[in-house]
């Protein structure tokens, strides 16, 4: 049985907060609301519990949790040092979304960080993580609370039908605001490198510490060159097959009705992600058009893509469309991230 307990995320509800802590300090396994997305805690010193996790999602073995704490101040039982960088970035971007590779300490459970030297370590900002946090007293793991190469919950219902009766509990907080997963940044090798683009762009870091790398994108990358366990390309998929179209606003569009064209000459179906900007071209294809919010908003844009993926999921059609956004924005290099990890191969070779 999972529980669902509803949580007002502007005044927490001090007795509920204390439920989901005291079955986290059980050993249990609690979904909870962060900035970026819904994340499935565990204590994340308990090796049994952090195994429930990953049986839970059905997650690789090899791929390492994030632990949250509440304060910079908590992370002393995690790492044995902590470097000048790690210091400047946390006061500049703490609580928030941005998580931070270093040595780890004894202390971590090789569970958490899959037999790595390094632990992730977050400080989120929602207020139901913070009042998790700081009432359970306790490091929590926690990945994004979603079925292994689903995309990342970003309402409780997503959990529900992702987890539902495979984990404890579930904190409902409603929509989550950033919607795509934090940044984060490798400090425990040189340079410092950025492994997954979130929030906090490159350029952002830079002006704290200005030699921060970003890892090429997946689809620059390959399957071969893979940064760290658990980047793998394929993480943020919908279950259809999604067509990725890349090019210019107006090429892609074009683009996007030939192909949903000759879907259907073959029988095929079709959903297409569209844009507000989109969509006076899009209306004459016979074909549903999900929402994916202004181009020109990309904030509106990322905290709607999961959930959009995941509505067009179960339309139950042959194929997903979408182009790629090409708003010069913090944000956008993340957003492309996801479009492309979410992308199979082009079925239909470009025109020439
Ligand atoms: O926004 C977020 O980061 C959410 C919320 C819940 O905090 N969490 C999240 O966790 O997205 P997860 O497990 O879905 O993604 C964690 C990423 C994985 O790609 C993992 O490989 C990487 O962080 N990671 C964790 N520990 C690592 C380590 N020691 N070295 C390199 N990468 C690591
Ligand atoms: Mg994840």
């Amino acid at each position: 049985m999972t529980e669902v307990l509803q949580v007002d995320p502007t005044a927490p509800d001090p007795a509920l907060i204390a439920r989901a802590a005291e079955c986290l300090r059980a050993g249990g396994l609690v979904a909870f609301p962060t900035e970026t997305v819904y994340g499935l805690g565990a204590h994340a010193l308990d090796r049994r519990a952090v195994q429930r996790v990953f049986a839970a999602k059905e997650r690789p073995a090899n791929d390492p949790l994030i632990v949250h704490i509440a304060t910079i101040d908590d992370i002393p039982p995690l790492v044995n040092d902590i470097p000048r960088a790690a210091r400047d970035l946390a006061g500049r971007f703490w609580p928030g979304p941005l998580t931070m590779v270093l040595r780890r300490s004894e202390g971590v459970p090789d569970e958490v960080t899959a037999g790595l030297d390094t632990v992730a370590i977050r400080v989120p900002s929602h207020p139901i993580a913070q009042a998790l946090l700081q009432c359970a007293r306790l490091p929590i793991a926690a990945p994004s609370a979603n079925r292994f190469s689903r995309p990342s919950p970003t309402r409780a219902a997503h959990v529900l039908d992702d987890l539902r009766g495979r984990i404890d509990m579930i904190v409902d907080g409603g929509p989550t605001s950033v919607g795509l997963e934090s940044t984060v940044i490798d400090l425990a090798h040189q340079p410092p490198t950025v492994l997954r683009p979130g929030a906090v762009d490159v350029a952002t870091l830079r002006s704290v510490i200005p030699d921060v790398r970003l890892n090429s994108t997946p689809a620059e990358r390959g399957t071969a060159g893979m940064p760290a366990p658990g980047m793998l390309p394929k993480h943020y998929a919908p279950a259809t097959p999604l067509t990725l179209f890349e090019d210019d606003r107006t090429t892609a569009i074009d683009e996007i009705v030939q192909t949903a064209r000759r879907h259907r000459e073959r029988g095929q179906s079709v959903a297409i992600l569209a844009f507000r900007e989109d969509l006076e071209q899009l209306r004459a294809l016979p074909v549903p058009l999900l929402d994916l919010g202004y181009e020109s908003d990309p904030p509106a844009v990322a905290s709607r893509l999961y959930a959009a993926l995941r509505e067009a999921d179960k339309l139950g059609v042959d194929v997903i469309l979408v182009r790629n956004i090409t708003t010069d924005h913090p944000l956008s290099t993340a957003i492309q991230d996801r479009l492309r990890r979410a992308a199979s191969p082009l079925p239909f070779p470009p025109s020439p």
